[in-house]
């Protein structure tokens, strides 16, 4: 989508000066754009009780994290490490959500330990733990009207959740285990753009909710609507209403849950809340003519995944290219891959060497989803505070990174005598 026009304003006016001192690439995020969006989302609720918990895996830096926490946002999880950067910003007990799936034993344990929200994928798993957390909630298994999204994939294979059918002896045997409190998972979209499908989709999970209390008598603490509202990458996409899709769940809570307030509604929104709100910086270093026009950039899909892996669409503008004619390009990193493109065939302002490109919709999934493949590390993160100051909070990674896990020289692995392969049975003479 075209920048937001706040972050335009803030943005556009001091990138050269940007550039001068910090050079190319670099994620930016506009802090203001961060925090109204989450404040809208609240908003939208009317003081109903609800929770964001912003989901960290979509961008994982402590001070966007922090920020959040302070506007009073919790924060999702679904690793170890995830738990402790939240831990790391200042999270504690039910400020996290911890909703993973094919998760071990330790990580559960892990989860437990900081006091989180915790969320079982499945029951199978919920029978192996000792230990339980004081609320318990299930996720279920995509169904209902996301079942037929083709964003959900295939939604009829899902590796997530329990399925709809099962759920209420998930929640029979929690309850016989001791367990009292109760909430319920549900992430039933996958960057939904259309309200009236999203809505129904949550509709799907507060009807099972209600379902259940009244055929286990179990009545929850909270409903987590999980994540997946979209952006309007394209510009011809329509941003997500809102307050439309805040209107519709609360609809949901008093039509399944008449005379009552119902469970508390959580989310946990990432793409939402932070994707708009970044760009990636990256400046045109060469031009060449293949079948069609070549022009490489600075920054590799190491910086950004998501086209060259998804074949997704991030907009891509030249700020200071005004008045040139139009020609269609392929803008390519330098990864020995040729999906490292970022666009494909676009329409653009000729673009000439040493022109600032920026790239669109980087708040989310973006350097998170980085990599070091072929020694093409991922860039800097920096911020544009609420004070309109530009502050590093992400260094760019440099060859010590790169080596930081080598081992070398290397270390031996003590391996024990009985583990060596002439003494395991394979390797035995028969007897
Ligand atoms: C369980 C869960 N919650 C939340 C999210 C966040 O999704 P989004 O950033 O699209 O809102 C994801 C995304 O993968 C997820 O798997």
């Amino acid at each position: 989508m075209p920048l937001p026009d706040g972050f335009a304003r803030r943005l556009l006016p001091i990138l050269d000066d940007i550039v001068a001192v910090h050079g190319t690439p670099f994620h930016i995020y506009d802090a203001r754009g961060i925090i109204e969006t989450h404040r809208g989302m609240v908003r939208a609720f009317h003081g109903r009780p609800f929770r964001q918990y912003f989901a960290v895996k979509a961008l994982p830096n402590p001070a966007v994290l922090s920020l959040l926490l302070d506007e009073g946002s919790g924060l999702d999880c679904a690793s170890p490490v995830e738990l402790e950067l939240a831990e790391y910003v200042g999270a504690v007990g039910d400020d996290v959500v911890f909703t993973s799936n094919n998760t071990s034993l330790p990580e559960y344990d892990r989860a437990l330990a900081a006091g989180a929200l915790i969320t079982f994928d499945d029951s199978s798993f919920f029978d192996k733990v000792g230990t339980l957390p004081s609320t318990v909630a299930f996720r279920v298994s995509p169904h209902g009207v996301s079942a037929g999204s083709p964003l959900m994939g295939d939604a009829a294979h899902t590796k997530f959740g329990v399925p709809a059918d099962r759920i209420a002896d998930a929640y029979r045997e929690a309850r016989r285990r001791g367990v009292t409190r109760f909430g319920l998972h549900g992430m039933m979209c996958a960057n939904e753009l259309d309200v009236d499908r999203a809505a129904a989709a949550a509709a799907d999970v507060i009807e099972l909710g209600a379902r259940l209390a009244a055929t286990t008598g179990i009545e929850l603490d909270y409903i987590n609507v999980g994540g997946g509202l979209g952006i309007p990458y394209r510009p011809e996409d329509k941003p997500f209403d809102f307050q439309a899709y805040a209107d519709a769940v609360g609809a949901a809570l008093r039509r399944c849950f008449p005379g009552r307030e119902g469970p508390r509604i959580l989310m946990e929104c990432g793409r939402y809340v932070t994707g708009p709100h970044g760009v990636l910086v990256t400046r045109v270093i060469n031009r060449s003519h293949k079948t069609r026009e070549i022009v490489g950039v600075d920054a590799s899909m190491s910086a950004l995944m998501r086209p060259g892996f998804y074949g997704a669409y991030h907009h891509l503008t030249l700020p200071f290219a005004t008045g040139r004619a139009h020609t269609r390009v392929d803008v390519v990193g330098a990864l020995c891959e040729n999906m490292d493109k970022f666009a494909i065939d676009r329409s653009l302002p000729d673009p000439r060497e040493g022109d600032l490109a920026v790239i669109h919709d980087t708040g989310a999934h973006g350097h998170a989803m980085g990599f070091t493949y072929n020694g093409r590390l991922r860039p800097a993160e920096l911020l544009l505070t609420d004070d309109g100051e530009v502050v590093e909070i992400r260094r760019a990674e440099g060859f010590a990174d790169y080596l930081a896990t080598a081992r070398w020289p290397p270390r031996r692995v003590p391996v024990t005598a009985s583990a060596r392969p002439e003494h395991s049975p394979a390797t035995r003479e028969p007897r």
